[in-house]
């Protein structure tokens, strides 16, 4: 009798000593999970901000890529504050015809901004190609929300109603959207309603204490689509612009050190990382379908087409794709082992982001090409770089893609699973998203810039920090 109380007090000891050896264990084992060698798509450092938000939110690669249905306002979301984003960002109240108005949107008066914590009152973007660039319409929303209560979002940018507490000024302005659908000069009218605008622009900026204050350099102005902003660029060299790529920018108005590459937005369906065909279950060795262009480097299209047209396991055509296009092509490219992005009259295009949602490895021959989140992302592991002078060697691309075996093409896919979630546009925004992806990069750029300025100023900041009284 006497000894059981005795084995009762050991056995519960050693019942506690197991659970927390266990969970010591647990808490060990997954956080190698994700650290084993250099398997990670990300640096280290980068770890803990995109790799375990994107795990613990697991944003699927194609849950909504419009306005989320199922992530209607909730009660009780913890809010956002300035303390906890990485980016604090302060937005003009520009008049709608700026941004939602070139929607069709009509607010009551004096209303600027929709009401974004009712989903249906937010505006639609219109579908089709004009999609593509459609960054300016993401970014917005997000923003609005950052400050409307109950809408559950990343919260890595925040709305500041105060500009000098803020990190970066934003400007409001749809440019893609204004040059997609208001370029047209109307009956006896000089200018298009997309260059008045653009004007406009111009001079409410410049009248602005926050642009006279840093000359512009803190503010953000969007103009992804590549022909947006043509009348106003050359004005705004001093910002820092997000852009598709830099092929019809000046290297002084525009270029790596100081601006943004943002992602397309994709056209076609995307898979899931569940459902994603597998290597036997995609037929089709290469797929490309693209527009035949004569001008700048887009003539290196028509050299591959007649390199690969008679090949039977190589799906080479061209046509656009809008609207029916969009559905063969997401058909084409998810029963696809590669997916040419040739550059065509731009170095980017959309095609390479149609490519990541389909779990299509990459095969980019484009030698101008700028790529979203290069600075954390290394393409290399699920794409393939071809050199233009390379790929239209006879036989050389067919020869590389033949080469590649099941084991390393499955290495690619998997990783295209895994980072095709940061090519999402979506309201809310969720972590590790394209919009996330973005206020992030936007957050590194500043830094990097901070750094040059420090550095180029040391001894002139020195100088004058002693010299003052
Ligand atoms: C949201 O907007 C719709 C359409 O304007 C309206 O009918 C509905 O009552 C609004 N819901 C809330 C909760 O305000
Ligand atoms: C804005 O922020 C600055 C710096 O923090 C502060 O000095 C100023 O008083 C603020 N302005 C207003 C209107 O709150």
């Amino acid at each position: 009798m006497t000894s059981i109380p005795g084995k009762r007090v050991f056995s519960s000891r050693l019942l506690s000593f197991l659970i927390i050896i266990s969970m010591f264990f647990l808490l060990l084992s997954s956080s190698l999970l994700f650290r084993i060698g250099d398997n990670s798509l990300v640096p280290k450092s980068i770890y803990n901000l995109i790799v375990v938000a994107t795990v613990s939110n697991e944003p699927k690669s194609n849950s909504c890529n419009e306005i989320c249905p199922e992530s209607k306002p909730i009660k009780s979301f913890p809010s956002c504050t300035p303390n906890q984003a990485i980016l604090k960002v302060f937005m003009y109240d520009l008049p709608p015809h700026f941004h939602f108005g070139l929607l069709g949107w009509k607010g009551n008066q004096n209303q600027i901004w929709p009401n974004v914590g009712n989903f249906s009152e937010i505006p639609k973007y219109p579908g089709g190609l004009n999609l593509q660039h459609s960054i300016e319409y993401w970014l917005t929303l997000d923003l609005l929300s950052s400050t409307t209560q109950n809408v559950p979002r990343s919260c890595s940018a925040i709305l500041v109603h105060n500009s000098s507490q803020a990190d970066i000024i934003f400007v409001p302005f749809f440019s893609s959207l204004s040059y997609n659908r208001y370029s047209k000069i109307e009956g006896t009218e000089k200018l298009s309603t997309n260059d008045i605008l653009q004007e406009k622009l111009v001079e409410y900026l410049k009248g602005r204490d926050e642009w006279k204050r840093f000359g512009g350099k803190d503010h953000l102005i969007m103009a992804h689509h590549p022909n947006s902003m043509l009348v106003a660029r050359w004005k705004f060299g001093s910002a820092m612009f997000l852009l598709a790529d830099f092929g019809r920018y000046s290297n002084e108005i525009a270029n790596i050190d100081k601006d943004v590459i943002a992602p397309y937005k994709h056209v076609v369906r995307g898979v899931d990382a569940s459902n994603s065909p597998s290597f036997e279950e995609r037929p089709i060795l290469v797929y490309f379908q693209g527009a035949i262009y004569r001008k700048d480097g887009g003539v290196i299209r028509q050299e591959l087409y007649y390199l690969m047209k008679d090949e039977k396991d190589v799906h080479f055509t061209f046509g656009s794709a809008i609207g029916g296009g969009a559905r063969k092509a997401s058909t084409g490219m998810t029963s696809s082992k590669f997916c040419l992005n040739i550059a065509g009259d731009t170095p980017s295009s959309n095609r390479l982001f149609d490519a990541i949602v389909s779990h299509c490895v990459p095969v980019i021959i484009s030698d101008e090409i700028e790529l979203p989140y290069e600075d954390i992302l290394d393409y290399s592991k699920f794409s393939i770089f071809v050199p233009a002078s390379e790929a239209c060697k006879k036989g050389y691309l067919l020869n590389l893609l033949r080469g590649i075996q099941k084991e390393k093409w499955t290495k690619m896919w998997e990783n295209l699973k895994q980072i095709a979630p940061h090519f999402e546009y979506q309201y809310p925004s969720k972590n590790g998203d394209a919009v996330d992806m973005i206020w992030k990069a936007v957050s590194r750029k500043l830094s990097s810039l901070q750094y040059i300025t420090h550095r180029k100023n040391r001894y002139h900041r020195s100088k004058q920090f002693l010299n003052a009284r």
